[in-house]
């Protein structure tokens, strides 16, 4: 079966191929027009994927060796995500299924990047078995899941205000760093100290007095935020430069520390063995090594696909499409879905 996957949901337009469920071609562009306005302009995002989603999708199909005729299904992010971006690779992808009368298969992008770890890359440890606890943390979304052996998936916990990436693009937009400042802090902080000031981890063991505390799988960003401009506030502009790695690190192990101290926790406490990581924030590379030694310390197997996978990618899209059929599904010839912007796990729970 031949899946044609469109991604358009941010600031990322992509397209891939996947043939009997193996990626065949993964073609990302990651719009630079929005440098210099310290986020994602949504004007600018849709206008960028108009221009970009035809040539990305003829790269796609190039790569893969496939011809527009050959294609099954295709499949697109219906949401959530910037409204305006999602309509214009659904709307593409919906009218090129019906110009080519094959059936179309609407994703929900968060589930998506919670499935990534499925996406076949040949590796030897397979994939997670159910229950597993999947930790999705990505620019807009910071979610900790319990999966079951037919994928079917129960939120246990979500973040109450910010994102785990956006923790990490405004505390470096505050350090200077351009957007998104998630790789910027990843990359400084390899010089960095990560003791070198302990900011706050809310909602964690650590943070017991306070009264928020209930031994919960939810997150809170926001109060390192404040914490870090705050911290910023109260140095010179000599010392923090001075400091810019060490102050990085500190930050990232902050992040860091909260989400595995919950994953590993949620884990453990649902009698998980597996433990998934999916998202844009899954690229950090602390994280990664933070996670595997947890996981490794409390017997559990770690699932993390590469990092090209972990960014917005249509690879994933495919792959849940092809899950979801492999398992029962039956793609419809259905061209009139509506995006939408907010997470939602009605109807699209696998
Ligand atoms: O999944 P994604 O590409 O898009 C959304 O669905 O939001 O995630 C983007 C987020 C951004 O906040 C970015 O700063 C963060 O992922 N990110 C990272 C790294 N690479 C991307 N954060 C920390 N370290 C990284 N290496
Ligand atoms: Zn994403």
């Amino acid at each position: 079966m031949i899946i044609l996957g469109l991604e358009t949901s941010c600031d990322e337009t992509s397209a891939a191929v996947l043939v009997d469920g193996e990626v065949r071609s993964n073609a990302v562009s990651s719009q630079l027009c929005h440098t210099g306005f310290g986020g994602v302009v949504p004007e600018l995002a849709s206008r960028e994927h108009e221009r970009l989603i035809v040539r990305i999708t003829e790269a796609a199909l190039t790569e893969a060796n496939i011809t527009k005729k050959e294609i099954d299904v295709i499949a697109a992010t219906a949401g959530p995500g910037l409204i305006g971006a999602v309509m214009v690779g659904l709307s593409f992808a919906q009218a090129t299924a019906w110009a080519l009368e094959v059936p179309f298969v609407p994703v929900n992008h968060v589930e998506a990047h919670m499935f990534s770890p499925f996406i076949d890359e040949g590796a030897e440890e397979g994939t997670p078995e159910g229950p597993f606890v999947s930790l999705t943390v990505s620019g807009g979304h910071t979610l900790l899941a319990l999966v079951q052996e037919d994928l079917s998936y129960r939120i246990i916990g979500r973040t109450l205000d910010d994102a785990a990436g956006e923790a990490f693009d405004k505390t470096g937009k505050m350090l200077g760093l351009p957007y998104p400042a998630g790789p910027a802090i990843d990359r400084l902080a390899r010089e960095g100290d990560p003791s070198f000031h302990r900011f706050p981890r809310a909602l964690t063991r650590q943070s017991q007095t306070s009264k928020s505390y209930r031994g919960n799988f939810d997150f809170s960003f926001s109060g390192l935020k404040t914490s870090v401009r705050t911290w910023l506030g109260q140095h010179d502009e000599a010392f923090i430069g001075r400091h810019r790695a060490d102050i990085a690190a500190s930050i990232q192990d902050a992040i860091v520390g909260v989400l595995v101290e919950k994953a590993v926790g949620a884990a453990k406490s649902h009698n998980a063995r597996s433990v998934a990581v999916a998202g844009g924030v899954s690229a950090n590379s602390a994280l990664r090594r933070a996670m595997q030694e947890a996981c490794r310390r409390e017997g559990l197997r770690l699932f993390i696909p590469s990092t090209a996978y972990s960014t917005d990618n249509a690879a994933m899209i495919a792959t849940l499409a092809a899950l979801k059929i492999s398992r029962g599904l039956r793609p419809e010839c259905r061209y009139d879905r509506a995006p939408f912007a907010a997470f939602r796990t009605e109807e699209t729970n696998p």
